[in-house]
């Protein structure tokens, strides 16, 4: 049977996406296959960051369809969406109390094996279990939402920007954090405009207009 590993992954076609009166996208097709890094590539204003959040439905895309492994994601309850597609957001909010008081919030069944595999999945020592969350450096934040996104064992991941506030050897991690999570199959779509960090560490390209 062919495995999921060997299927589409997340494809849009003809996406668009109005925001109160206006048209912020219109005509958008992306793919996001697994095992692979693809780079959503747009300078700033395009829709990127309205784009994933579409992916994922914390808006609702009014025009074309969205589809994951072939089945329209509307078919999905968004919970479940969104635990087989993980959201990493441009500033992720970090809730008060340790990394691990925000890894497991609303995984109550999270065992400790769990969270230190997903910890170290995002390159972070399992010793940041413990630390204060809004105590940590840009870097620890961004690596900290991912591994947060990692304990729901998503197939994919799309990251916003998540180099952003960060400096090169910061940047280089998460780019070596990526490449390793592509390598064990999932799929990663990285919207960015940083264009050093894409021709380091990005497959495929995907530009939107
Ligand atoms: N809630 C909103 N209402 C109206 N326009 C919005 C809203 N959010 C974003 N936009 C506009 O949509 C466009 C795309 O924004 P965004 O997706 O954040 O782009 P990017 O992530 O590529 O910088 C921008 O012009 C932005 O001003
Ligand atoms: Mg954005």
């Amino acid at each position: 049977m062919a495995g999921r590993d060997e299927a589409e992954g997340m494809r849009a076609r003809d996406v668009g996406v109005t925001l109160g009166e206006r048209r912020v996208l219109g005509g958008v097709d992306l793919r996001i296959p697994r095992a692979q890094v693809t780079g959503l590539l747009a300078p700033s204003g395009a829709g990127k960051s309205t784009l994933l959040r579409a992916l994922v439905r914390l808006i609702e895309a009014d025009a074309g369809s969205i589809t994951l492994d072939g089945e329209d994601i509307r078919s999905f309850d968004a919970r479940v969406l969104r635990r087989r597609v993980g959201f990493v957001a441009q500033t992720p909010a970090m809730l008060p109390g340790s990394v691990a008081d925000n890894l497991r919030h609303g995984l109550d069944d999270l065992t400790d094996d769990a969270l230190t595999d997903a910890l170290h999945a995002a390159s972070l020592d399992e010793a940041f279990a413990e630390r204060e969350a809004d105590e940590l450096s840009g870097g620890e934040r961004a690596r900290v939402a991912l591994a947060r996104a990692l304990t729901r064992g998503p197939e994919l991941l799309l990251l916003d920007e998540p180099t952003a506030a960060l400096d090169e050897g910061a940047a280089k991690r998460i780019g070596e954090t990526l490449r390793s999570l592509c390598d064990r199959g999932l799929g990663i779509c990285v919207a960015t405009h940083d264009r050093h960090f894409a021709d380091a560490w990005v497959d495929r390209r995907e530009h939107l207009q």
